[in-house]
């Protein structure tokens, strides 16, 4: 019956949000081009937080402004909810827009220090929405209320609060605009330890309370473990690995991920076997090396390495790795063993 191929197809796949196909950046500087971001390709689903990771200068700022289409692509697609930002109407492309918001890294930097908190929060709203000036008070309470600040706070202006509190401020006002994707660029690397973990949480519940979509951008895999499902690991401009975030962190596949994984304190050392410790420095974007743009830094790397550049090959359900000599071939899980 048709009812039954429908219903085989509902269960395990939530529809996709965002899907990001062959994205490409290169810029031109001064000293030559620089290839930021190189047919980068994944999807996000609705309600889902999928994390992109790596080193600084890897490119995923990049990805995030050609999101908000706050810069030019040069190649690829951008669908969102199932259309091409590039090929709507102005009108379209308004209302679109807005359903994708973004909190920047540095809260110091990102909210105008001239403008009172009301202002900060209530802008988007009068850009986006055509409501009273009551009904745009009262949201604006309800943003800075599900943020954890008060209506006392409304008429101050930003110098007056810490930095935790910026970036509760910088959450209200992307939530202004009732996004279904949030892209979350760094957003706890300015603040102290002991706030970060408050950012995080008070994330994790506006996800859960409101079914919002995370891109969540980081360099530190520790505070992605908490929050991602999925994860996409970045080196030079491209996707090296992707995977469920506790397969990846489990089971890492790429000797990056592996660097990365092994450079952040883990509760039991004694469960994963010693690699080299991430040494060199990130090449330079003018000048990439050959072939595996990491071959230079990786312990692994054979001649084959450094002439072919190996491509993203799926090695296991929604795992993807970009890599000859990836870590599941020679330790291959037992499990999979059995099941043949
Ligand atoms: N506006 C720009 N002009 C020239 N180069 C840029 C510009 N923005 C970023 N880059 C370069 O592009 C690469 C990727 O940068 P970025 O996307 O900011 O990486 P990340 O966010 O991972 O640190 C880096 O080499 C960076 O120096
Ligand atoms: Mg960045």
């Amino acid at each position: 019956m048709l009812d039954v191929a429908k219903q085989a197809r509902v269960p395990d796949s939530r529809s996709t949000l965002l899907s990001v196909e062959d994205l490409q950046k290169t810029y031109k500087t001064r000293h030559g081009s620089i290839r930021a971001v190189d047919n980068v390709s994944f999807e996000i689903s609705e309600g889902e937080t999928v994390a992109l990771v790596g080193e600084s200068g890897c490119g995923k700022s990049t990805i995030a402004l050609a999101l908000l289409r706050l810069i030019d692509q040069d190649g690829g697609r951008v669908v969102f909810d199932g259309k091409d930002l590039d090929l709507l109407s102005p009108r379209e492309a308004n209302a679109m827009r807005r359903q994708l918001s973004i909190v920047f890294q540095n809260p110091y930097a990102s909210l105008n220090p001239r403008m009172r908190i009301r202002d900060v929060v209530g802008e988007p709203i009068r850009t986006a929405f055509d409501v009273s000036r009551r009904e745009r008070e009262e949201r604006i309470a309800g943003y800075l209320r599900s943020v954890g600040l008060g209506p006392e706070h409304m008429s101050r202006f930003p110098h007056e609060f810490s930095g935790g509190q910026r970036q509760r401020i910088a959450v209200a006002r992307a939530l202004a605009l009732e996004p279904r994707l949030l892209i979350l660029d760094e957003p706890t690397a300015a603040l102290d330890v002991s706030v970060q973990a408050q950012v995080l949480n008070l994330l994790r519940e506006l996800q859960t309370s409101r079914g919002l979509s995370f891109l969540y951008i980081s360099h530190d895999l520790a505070t992605v473990e908490c929050i991602a499902d999925r994860v996409l690991v970045m080196y030079l401009g491209r996707i090296v690995e992707a995977g469920r975030t506790s397969e990846v962190f489990a089971r890492p596949a790429h000797p990056y991920t592996r660097a990365l994984l092994d450079s952040i304190p883990i509760p039991d050392p004694a469960q994963r076997e010693r690699l080299k410790p991430l040494g060199g420095e990130v090449p330079s974007p003018l000048n990439p090396p050959s072939g595996c743009a990491f071959h230079p830094r990786c312990g692994r790397a054979t001649a084959h390495c450094t002439g072919t550049s190996p491509s993203l090959e799926l090695v296991g359900k929604g795992r993807s790795v970009s890599c000859f000599h990836n870590l599941l071939e020679t330790s291959p899980d037992p499990t999979s063993l059995i099941s043949g």
